[in-house]
């Protein structure tokens, strides 16, 4: 049987198939992490990655027999593009199906920074709650205001389909135009920097590369509103975390709402003491359902590469490849 390495356990169904379809090796503490486990079975044909889990060139240069590697996200800047194309090694991530979860978290990161939740939750919790307020935590008002997606691809049209139903009003930055988009719902195109002088709540839906390496710099914090909210549930290096941390302590923004971070699982000191922050441990595509069929679509992208079919969710850069 050809032999499949899977960075970590993950849904049992797909655990299920590839033991039945292959010789599965779990990377698991057992084996001593994905590195070790590279090392000892550099015949794999087939690697299930995960986003948490470099896969750089060494590695992939080492695997002399690899066909594929099917990245557990939809983000795949955990694995050397480079030298996979160099090698001819397929590489695929799982696209559509998280769209609406991720939407939906970063949906809600803008209502929890915008209405203070996570600090009333605490002020709950700690006895402090002395009756209703007139003053008590006031926040910010979504209906009429400004949202500015940074990434208007699948997820970042999710999100400002779902902010839009909440009374925002929605512009974008991207790199390509998108004329249907703009047709169909009237949101804007508009430059980086108009962007950011304008929005209201700032949210980011870029796929990282070094070239957007810091793309929220303090530069960029210091020209936003000041009262307006950053939220990110893309990648943490599209930001400098130490910049945000000060332009949120010097109260240049209303507040931030975060799921990812530069240096994951490290989460920086400074935003951990402050309250006008909203901190989740990357949960975009956290739900039961979407788990799942993240999980077989890597399962069914391993089986048609290795059965010599193309798989059906290669990331871009082999589509360009093939369309040549
Ligand atoms: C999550 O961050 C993903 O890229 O799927």
């Amino acid at each position: 049987m050809r032999k499949v390495i899977l960075a970590h356990r993950y849904h049992e169904e797909a655990v299920a198939a590839l033991n039945r379809e292959f010789d599965l090796v779990i990377a698991d503490g057992k084996n001593g992490g994905l590195r070790a486990c590279l090392n000892r079975h550099p015949d794999a044909e087939g690697l299930i990655s995960f986003l948490s889990d470099p896969v750089d060139a060494a590695a992939i240069s080492a695997m002399k027999k690899l066909k594929i590697i099917a990245n557990f996200a939809v983000g795949y800047n955990n694995i050397d593009i480079g030298r996979a194309l160099e090698l001819n090694v397929l590489v695929t991530h799982t696209p559509d199906v998280l769209t609406r979860a991720t939407a939906d978290l970063a949906m809600a990161l803008i209502l929890a920074a915008s209405r203070r939740l996570v600090e009333g939750d605490a002020l709950v919790r700690a006895g402090e709650f002395q009756g209703w307020q007139a003053g008590l935590l006031l926040g910010r008002e979504l209906s009429g205001a400004i949202l500015g997606i940074v990434g208007m691809g699948r997820i970042g049209l999710a999100t400002a389909l779902r902010a839009r139903a909440f009374g925002m009003k929605v512009i974008y930055y991207s790199r390509s135009a998108k004329p249907r988009i703009e047709k169909k719902y009237g949101f804007a195109r508009v430059t980086f920097l108009e962007l950011i002088r304008s929005a209201d709540v700032v949210s980011l839906h870029l796929p990282y590369s070094p070239s957007v390496h810091h793309l929220f710099s303090h530069d960029v914090f210091a020209l936003m509103k000041k009262d307006a909210i950053f939220i990110n549930t893309a990648r943490g290096q599209l930001m400098d975390e130490e910049a945000l941390a000060g332009a949120l302590e010097r109260n240049e923004l209303f507040g931030a709402g975060l799921d990812v971070y530069e240096n994951e699982p490290a989460v920086n000191a400074r935003l951990k003491k402050l309250k006008n922050t909203v901190l989740l441990p990357h949960l975009g595509s956290a739900t039961e359902s979407t788990r799942r069929q993240m999980a077989m679509m890597t399962v069914q992208a391993v089986r048609q590469a290795l059965s010599g079919r193309k798989p059906r969710h290669l990331v871009p850069e082999w589509k360009e490849r093939l369309k040549k």
